[in-house]
């Protein structure tokens, strides 16, 4: 301890009243409602959205900052110093901190009282909260997601939008919301023709056994080459096509076949990767309320017949650029209609959208839609959007895609085998824990094979996991085993180390739980500590806001980080008394916050690794 700065200071606790323990969850909150307090008793008709308090970016500063009054001055023509200077003045935030600072062309920094630190700690360690507040509107969220295709391989594509539904699921269940998770299975559609042509042709009922998604891809990647050169193989799969839509039994029963099979394998992927749905209501269950939907958007006047098809076209009210319905070919806008009935009268994906989208608020009244897939259905979601508005101008749900880009290979191109077909899951989710396998038995090789499979099991998922929700979401990735599964670096490996560190760390120390009112960080390595661990619920809301778990990602690898280097600083098995009792503290919360945060992305935990 010697050479420590500070800590020579608390080989006793300091008194009751210099921590008093009392603060609550989340001080940013706080701060944010006081602040927009300020600014309506100057400016009563202000819009409180913008008037956000977020963390310092150079704790030089301060612990907390806003710049929203900048943004505010501008709109309304005043000196954006003045306007500070006249909202610190009716600022009343004296409880929490010691100081209140204008900065630059119109920031507040916030710095806090230690007290008001410290209590947000203690009330932790007491187990009242960690770090986020449950919100106050809580909201019905209807999360559409994973949303693979019957007869067809759920591919590496289908597992960015499982991993990212599942976390946004999760932290908003975490924040208090109602969130309904809703998996649109691809199970009808065009491709069906084929498939049934395909069966009664040609099916090798013992290929179906031994691997029935196999065979039934040949089955469809056969008939679908075929129906290109032959139009009599594209008549009969219409035709096919036709006696599935009407009913008939025989189709019907094979449909249900390769809809069973299918649904086989998605559970079990689910339940490797530890993801549950609410319901899995596919598109074929929206099949009867289609034709309606057609004649009601047609006589309202926002569907009409073009070229025998029927087809919603733009309505002129946005400026080209912005109209999904135009699209700029050699310098002209033309039209760029939505269908939504073909001219043999077969529906879109677009109809089934619509009808999808109206059962949910029949049935669930949600205030908000989230729809998680790639970025190439941007088109499809806006037009689908938009003709929603016109059908229905005074609904107020809430309507978000949440797109994503793509996985490329090492080679810069899309990710695939060396053979050139698209990466089957099952098969990722194999080299994963394979490969995890071999890097756990080099670093502990004295584990028994059986514990050494169950962490790479859990290391190999999380890495896969954790690679796919790290990059911006929009931005494509480079898919790398060496830099998924590398200890050092942001990667759930190194997450799920640290944690294990804490872990033991804790279980050396024997003495839990230690009083949460000796709590009291001193070294400037526990106070950079102790304010990440308060920026948590900060993150989770930023995480909801944006659908970015990418900031969750980030949080916790810097947190890792706050913690690596208190710990090199700040000797805790080796401390004695009270601060050795607080650092054990500190240990406990960030181990707990990196649980958390962990099990938001969906990535389990191990107590020893
Ligand atoms: N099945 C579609 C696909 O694999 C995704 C469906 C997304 N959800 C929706 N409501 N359109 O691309």
């Amino acid at each position: 301890m010697e050479g420590q700065p500070f800590a020579g200071a608390r080989n006793s606790p300091l008194p009751e009243a210099h921590c008093p323990g009392h603060t609550p969850p989340v001080l940013h909150q706080l701060l944010e409602k006081r602040f927009r307090e300020a600014v309506l008793a100057l400016l009563p008709d202000a819009d409180t959205r913008s008037l956000l308090v977020r963390p310092c970016p150079d704790p030089k500063f301060g612990d907390y900052q806003t710049n929203a009054l900048m943004a505010v001055a501008k709109q309304r023509k005043l000196n954006p110093r003045q306007l500070a200077t006249d909202v610190l003045a009716k600022l009343d935030v004296g409880e929490w901190c010691e100081k209140v600072e204008i900065a630059g062309a119109g920031f507040l920094n916030f710095r806090l009282k230690p007290d008001a630190l410290c209590g947000a700690l203690q009330s932790a360690a007491r187990g009242e909260h960690l770090f986020f507040e449950k919100s106050a509107q809580p909201r019905t969220i209807v999360i559409d997601f994973s949303s693979p295709n019957v007869a067809k391989p759920m591919h590496v594509g289908h597992i960015r939008s499982t991993v990212l539904g599942d976390c946004l699921a999760r932290t908003l269940r975490l924040l208090g919301h109602r969130v309904v998770t809703d998996n649109h299975i691809g199970d009808w559609g065009t491709q069906f023709g084929m498939l049934l042509v395909g069966w009664k042709r040609e099916l090798d009922r013992g290929g179906l056994a031994a691997d029935p998604i196999g065979e039934m891809e040949r089955l469809y990647k056969k008939l679908s080459a075929e129906c290109k050169l032959n139009p009599a193989t594209l008549e009969a799969s219409r035709e096919e096509l036709v006696k599935l839509q009407a009913g008939d039994p025989g189709n019907l029963a094979i449909w249900r076949e390769m809809q069973s099979l299918s649904q086989a394998q998605f559970d079990t992927l689910y339940t490797r990767l530890g993801v549950k749905f609410d319901h899995a209501l596919g598109e074929s269950f929206y099949n009867q309320r289609l034709p309606a939907i057609v004649e009601d958007l047609r006589q309202r006047g926002i569907a009409r017949e073009s070229e025998g098809a029927v087809c919603v076209f733009s309505d002129g009210t946005l400026p080209p650029k912005d109209d999904p319905f135009l699209i700029n070919r050699d310098g002209e806008w033309v039209p760029n209609p939505a269908l939504i009935q073909k001219s043999d009268g077969g529906f879109n994906y677009t109809t089934t959208d619509l009808a999808t989208l109206a059962y949910r608020l029949e049935t669930w009244t949600p205030a908000e839609i989230i729809y998680v897939t790639d970025g190439r259905q941007q088109l499809h979601f806006t037009q689908f959007f938009s003709i929603y508005r016109r059908w229905h101008p005074d609904s107020t749900v809430k309507l978000a895609h949440v797109w994503f880009g793509s996985i490329l290979g090492e080679d810069g191109k899309p990710f695939k085998t060396r053979s050139g077909d698209t990466v089957k899951l099952a098969d990722l989710l194999d080299e994963a824990e394979e490969r995890a396998f071999q890097v756990v038995s080099d670093k502990s090789a004295g584990l028994s094979e059986s514990d050494r499979r169950e962490i790479a099991r859990v290391v190999g998922l999380g890495a896969v996991k954790y690679a796919d929700l790290l990059p911006n979401r929009q931005s494509d990735y480079t898919f790398s085993w060496d830099k998924l599964l590398a200890l050092n670096g942001n990667t759930a490996p190194y997450l799920q180390y640290a944690y294990a560190r804490i872990r033991s760390l804790l279980r050396k120390a024997g003495v839990a739980p230690v009083d949460p009112s000796l709590l009291v960080p001193a070294a400037p390595e526990e106070m950079a500590l102790a304010r990440q661990l308060l920026n948590f619920g900060i993150v989770l809301e930023a995480v909801a806001d944006e659908y970015r778990p990418n900031f969750l990602c980030n949080y916790l690898y810097e947190l890792s980080g706050h913690f690596a280097r208190f710990y090199e600083n700040c000797p805790v098995l080796k401390a004695e008394g009270a601060v050795r009792a607080s650092r054990l503290g500190l240990s406990d919360l960030t181990g707990r916050v990196l649980k958390q945060g962990l099990e938001l992305l969906g990535i389990e935990t191990l107590e020893q690794m």
